[in-house]
């Protein structure tokens, strides 16, 4: 496991945005594509819209990408909480990426059968081969979730890789997510964190007793990948080591 931590949160998004770049890069240039699961709510917006932009958009060959999403809020796309909608509006579309390299979950199904397919979609990318992500993108919540594993929720126990949906008693909504082997499976993961308001929640995650019911970023773990933490001062300050 390596953990980067930057000044600001702008450093940390062109040190993530470079690594983005330099994996697509590796990945193509072996397979002659690149699978990138993004992660939701407001901490990656800066990083696609950067990579969006003149300054990274010409440094990947977007025509070789392939974008699935670790979770997804059981809204409608066009909704203001939706992870697709967050990213078609900051990624896909300025980058004109055309929509059969994009895989939403679909929200217009029930939620059980929304994961269902999605794990079909899943499936038929990798067709007969591993499913193995070439990079994971995952965020840290102020209670230590990430992607839409949630502390005390069934989805935590599950062993065998899949998605599946999950209902948050506490907010009463369900989420679509990919759960921690799938997840694990990848051949990268990296942690997007940054602000004071997540430093508890790493502290715990990165130095705390393994107790992945409490604290589920715990169970983030690469079966053979590489899992790379981007964390900015604010989100380390509680850590005890910082090396
Ligand atoms: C989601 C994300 C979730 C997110 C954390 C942090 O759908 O909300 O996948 O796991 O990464 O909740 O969210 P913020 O970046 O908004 O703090």
């Amino acid at each position: 496991m390596q953990l980067n931590i930057f000044h600001n949160e702008e450093e940390l998004i062109v040190a993530l945005a470079n690594y983005v770049v330099e994996s697509a890069k590796q990945s193509i240039a072996r397979n002659k594509k690149f699978s990138i699961v993004l992660s939701g709510g407001n901490s990656p917006k800066k990083l696609y819209a950067l990579l969006a932009s003149d300054l990274f958009r010409e440094k990947i060959q977007w025509e070789h990408v392939y974008f699935f999403f670790g979770d997804e809020r059981y809204v409608p796309s066009t909704d203001p909480e939706s992870n697709y909608g967050m990213a078609k509006t900051v990624l896909f579309d300025p980058l004109h990426i055309q929509p059969s390299h994009i895989f939403p979950v679909d929200t217009k199904l029930n939620p059980q059968a929304a994961a269902q397919q999605y794990a079909e979609q899943i499936s038929n990318y990798f067709a007969a081969e591993d499913w193995r992500f070439e990079l994971v993108l995952l965020g840290l919540g102020d209670n230590a979730h990430t992607a839409s594993l949630f502390p005390s929720t069934p989805v935590l126990l599950e062993t065998v890789a899949s998605v599946s949906s999950v209902f948050l008693e506490d907010k009463s909504v369900y989420r679509i997510t990919m759960n921690a082997p799938l997840l694990n499976q990848a051949h990268r993961i990296a942690f997007l964190v940054y602000g004071e308001s997540k430093a508890i929640a790493v502290q715990h995650v990165l130095e705390d007793a393994y107790n992945a019911d409490l604290f589920p970023a715990q169970l983030i773990a690469p079966q053979s990948g590489e899992l790379v933490w981007f964390l900015d001062t604010e989100a380390a300050s509680k850590l005890q080591k910082k090396s």
